[in-house]
């Protein structure tokens, strides 16, 4: 077993290994004070492990009651929300009492949000059951919930007491869905950490789990430390996200949010002509992942950028940068002409300067908060180049992408 400690507002031991689910009861005991826990789980998990869980915690002498909602993101709205609320009112939990999350990101998200908000909140206590929980969403702190207007647009920032990983879970996962964890497992690898990309080159999906998982952990743990709001350095945590929510929407949501962020970190990385772009590109076939779309260039970028207009930047904003494997990165203001007109002044003068404007007719899909976003510079980055630039269109809103299209589209496979 593997522990993680991140010291965000509240300390929290992140425990990676197998068989951990039945030392819940115990470890959920010495949390101390609560009597009674809620288990927040859905359809195709609680089926597998609620009863490990729940025969954990009695043991433990705890008082347990499980609150079960349909698998899929749809569940993931105000009405289970409330039904939840209701549920653990009805059941008198009280502020010492627990909530634990069972399930993939949708039942921590949902779950977590519940606990950041009954009775001003309660603790809760994560137990991811995919991969991209496992390194992604139940690492940090954030909880949602959607709206009919867009994904996770109501939520708060709530850290769990506790996050247990019980890699044997992770067996039972569909392979595409395990894919989709592997999407945001090489992002890690791409962000910050060369020999753990390397790593990844040289076992492909069959990695292992325990190790790969606490090392995507700690490099989140590094960042949400550092900016546990999200208002500067864990907006890294973007890239590829933006063109891959261009595709994911622009695929009606038939295409996973994994392969998305797949085929929008192959587009970044192409688009920034650097020398590792191969590798980048290798890695992510290596691991069955998509790397191109069909999709044309200009739909791509008006779903791209849609969400921007529903949450605009302050007039001028300093972006975060992201380095690609060797690279380096620079900040670059954004500049709003208008509400749907952006502009981009890199330095590098009136060569580097690029602006876009939204398409009036834009079905404006909402995002969630990403909207600040990143530039990759390439190799050697004194001069922040064309290409480089192209990059940027990462950030999201940055009219880099239409432009450079038309001067270079075929090296995207567009
Ligand atoms: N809070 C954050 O920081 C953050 C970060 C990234 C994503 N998210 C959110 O996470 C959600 C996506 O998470 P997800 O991909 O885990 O989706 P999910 O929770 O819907 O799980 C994906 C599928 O796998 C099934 N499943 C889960 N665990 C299983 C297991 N062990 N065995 C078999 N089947 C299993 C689920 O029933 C579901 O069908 C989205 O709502 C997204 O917005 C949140």
């Amino acid at each position: 077993m593997k522990t993680v400690t991140v010291n965000a507002s509240k300390a929290y031991d992140i425990k990676i290994g197998p068989g951990l689910l039945s030392s819940l009861g115990a470890e959920a005991a010495a949390l101390g004070k609560a009597k009674k826990v809620a288990i927040v789980s859905e359809t195709k998990v609680y089926p597998l492990y609620g009863k490990l869980a729940e025969e954990s915690l009695e043991a433990a002498g705890l008082e347990v009651v499980s609150f079960v909602f349909p698998a899929g993101e749809e569940s993931k709205c105000a009405a289970t929300y409330l039904e939840l609320l209701n549920f653990l009112a009805d059941n008198k939990l009280t502020r010492t009492d627990l909530i634990v999350a069972l399930g993939g990101g949708v039942v921590g998200d949902l779950a977590g949000f519940a606990a950041a908000t009954y009775l001003r909140g309660i603790r809760f206590i994560q137990i991811p059951t995919t991969l991209l929980a496992a390194v992604d969403s139940s690492v940090g702190g954030k909880t949602a919930i959607d709206l009919s207007a867009g994904k996770n647009l109501v939520g708060a920032f709530w850290q769990p007491s506790l996050v247990l990983c019980d890699t044997d879970t992770l067996t039972s996962l569909p392979l595409g869905i395990f894919l989709d964890g592997c999407a945001e497992v090489i992002k890690y690898g791409i962000l910050y950490d060369e020999a753990f990309f390397s790593y990844l080159e040289s076992t492909g999906p069959e990695f292992d789990r325990e190790a790969v998982i606490a090392r995507c952990v700690e490099m989140k743990r590094d960042v949400v430390m550092e900016d546990e709001f999200d208002t500067g350095a864990r907006m890294k945590l973007n890239l590829g996200h933006t063109i891959g929510h261009g595709v994911e929407a622009s695929s009606n949501f038939t295409l996973s949010h994994g392969k998305s962020v797949a085929i929008g970190m192959a587009i970044v990385s192409r688009a920034s002509h650097c020398s590792d772009n191969d590798r980048i590109i290798g890695i992510l076939k290596q691991f069955g992942l998509p790397t191109t779309t069909s999709t044309g260039a200009e739909t791509l970028l008006n779903y791209a950028f849609a969400n921007f207009t529903l949450c605009p930047l302050p007039e001028e904003e300093a972006l975060p940068a992201v380095p690609v494997v060797y690279g380096s990165a620079e900040s670059v203001p954004l500049r709003f002409e208008s509400e749907r007109r952006f502009v981009l002044a890199a330095k590098g003068g009136e060569d580097c300067r690029f602006s876009y404007t939204l398409s009036e007719a834009l079905p404006a899909p909402v995002r969630e908060g990403d909207m600040a976003g990143t530039l990759i510079v390439t190799r050697g980055g004194e001069e922040i180049t064309r290409l480089a630039l192209v990059a940027a269109a990462d950030v999201g809103r940055i009219g880099v992408w239409g432009i450079f299209l038309k001067l270079a589209g075929s090296l995207f496979g567009l």
